[in-house]
């Protein structure tokens, strides 16, 4: 298992590429299963997760070439309807192909994902979303066996709580049913209207998507298009919080200010200043020490859970108290005993973490159980005093394309170091 080598302490300037998002492209990805055509979906991000995805998909019987950032995706015919465990357990996302093909093929059977380090994240009200949609589910040995003879069809589906999957997983299945379904309370993040524009261009009816309502009218079949996946949000706050923690100036290039919702404000208040150029965003930063800033993760636009635990890491070295508050997932503060090892002041209560910025972090070995608390890793080493050394890089490569590249190219000492070294 490769890890990331890094000496703290260095200013970043010049440009980082932001890639196409990850969580937007997967289930793009999936949505290319409802038709028999070829979808071309560009700006796509070469990470684990992906080559994971289209593993799953080639069993699926899709026909797939890559080229760069384009991927061309093709199921004339769905070979297999099943899912298997050792995939899905892999990458929790891929639980969405259950949805297109049960749409398409009226029956499926996908392993369920399982829990997962950030919380126990059941996907129970992607079930009901499916039941109300006239699928007949059954739970057998870790799998969700589900059929729908005839067809889904339309339904009203009200959402007790925000959720993105399930409104992603909605959608997907109610484009192929007979009439009409609402859904109602759904997730408003940037990727919703992503997901929604590439299946309106498949020949989807789809209205509202980044909206609470989303109204589809089904049809009875999709075509092929080409799409683009919209910047990362999540990667461009993150090195906009590198940028934070170390000083400097930096360009993310492709980035969009105004996919940050909240968390654009918040780090303003930091102290940080971001600017939306013609060529992406500017984030600046002088000598000055970043002031401590309270936030709450909430559903978008609210400030991203995904953003947590790297503004948590920015915050170590902060004027004064940050409270955070994590509402989305119950286990998601893996990284502050980590982050404490570094010399962080923090203390984590049930939801709630404190965290009294400390003058300068100082490196040491670290590791972290998920992908965006690796990051907070790497934000805490690039601030630290000598050296951090972030094991487990695979967490990283599963969301975070050419990081150590990016980040030596805007002055970072950080190196990949092979596990046999
Ligand atoms: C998506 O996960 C993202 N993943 C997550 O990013 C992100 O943190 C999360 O949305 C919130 O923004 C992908 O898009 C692949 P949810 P998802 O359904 O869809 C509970 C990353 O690092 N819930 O909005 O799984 C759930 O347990 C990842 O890129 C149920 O109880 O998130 C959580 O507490 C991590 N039952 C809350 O809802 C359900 O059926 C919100 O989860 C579904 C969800």
């Amino acid at each position: 298992m490769d890890r990331l080598a890094i000496i703290g302490g260095r200013p970043l300037f010049g440009d980082i590429p932001i890639s196409g998002a990850k969580n937007a492209a997967i289930k793009l990805m999936v949505a290319t299963l409802l038709t028999d055509q070829s979808v071309q979906l560009s700006n796509v991000p070469d990470l684990a997760d992906v080559r994971q995805l289209l593993r799953l998909l080639e069993q699926h019987g899709t026909h797939i070439t890559r080229e760069g950032d384009r991927l061309s995706l093709h199921t004339a015919n769905i070979r297999s309807t099943e899912a298997p465990y050792d995939i899905v357990r892999k990458m929790r996302a891929s639980f969405n192909v259950l949805g297109p093909l049960l749409a398409r093929e009226h029956e499926a059977k996908v392993s369920l994902p399982g829990g997962c380090a950030i919380g126990a994240r059941p996907v129970d009200l992607h079930l009901k979303a499916l039941e109300a949609m006239g699928a007949d589910i059954t739970l057998d040995e870790g799998y969700v066996i589900a059929s729908a003879k005839g067809g889904l069809h339309g339904a009203t589906i009200s959402f007790p709580f925000v959720s993105v999957g399930a409104t992603e997983h909605a959608m997907l299945a109610a484009v192929l049913a007979k009439g009409t379904t609402v859904l109602e309370n759904a997730a408003r993040e940037p990727e919703m209207a992503d997901l929604a524009d590439c299946l309106n261009a498949m020949g989807a009816k789809i209205s509202g998507a980044g909206r609470s309502t989303i109204t589809i009218e089904g049809v009875s079949h999709l075509t092929g298009c080409q799409h683009q996946v919209l910047p990362d949000r999540i990667e461009a706050g993150a090195y906009a919080m590198a940028v934070g923690i170390t000083g400097g100036e930096v360009t993310l290039t492709h980035g969009r200010a105004d996919l940050l919702g909240a968390a654009l404000a918040s780090l303003r208040e930091t102290g940080l200043e971001i600017e939306q150029m013609a060529d992406g965003v500017r984030v600046k930063k002088n000598g000055e020490r970043l002031t401590a800033v309270d936030i709450v993760t909430q559903p978008f636009p609210g400030f991203p859970t995904d953003l947590q635990a790297l503004f948590m890491a920015m915050m170590a070295t902060a004027d004064g108290v940050a409270n955070i508050k994590e509402t989305i997932f119950e286990n998601r503060y893996m990284h502050a005993p980590e982050l404490a090892r570094m010399g962080a002041d923090i203390h984590v209560d049930g939801q709630l973490a404190r965290v009294r910025g400390v003058d300068r972090l100082k490196g040491a070995p670290v590791m972290a159980t998920d992908l965006r608390a690796s990051m907070s890793l790497v934000i805490a080493g690039l601030g630290a005093e000598g050296q951090t050394m972030v094991s487990r890089l695979y967490h990283l490569d599963r969301g975070f394309e050419k990081l150590d590249q990016k980040l030596q190219n805007v002055g970072a000492l950080v190196e990949r170091v092979p596990d046999s070294a």
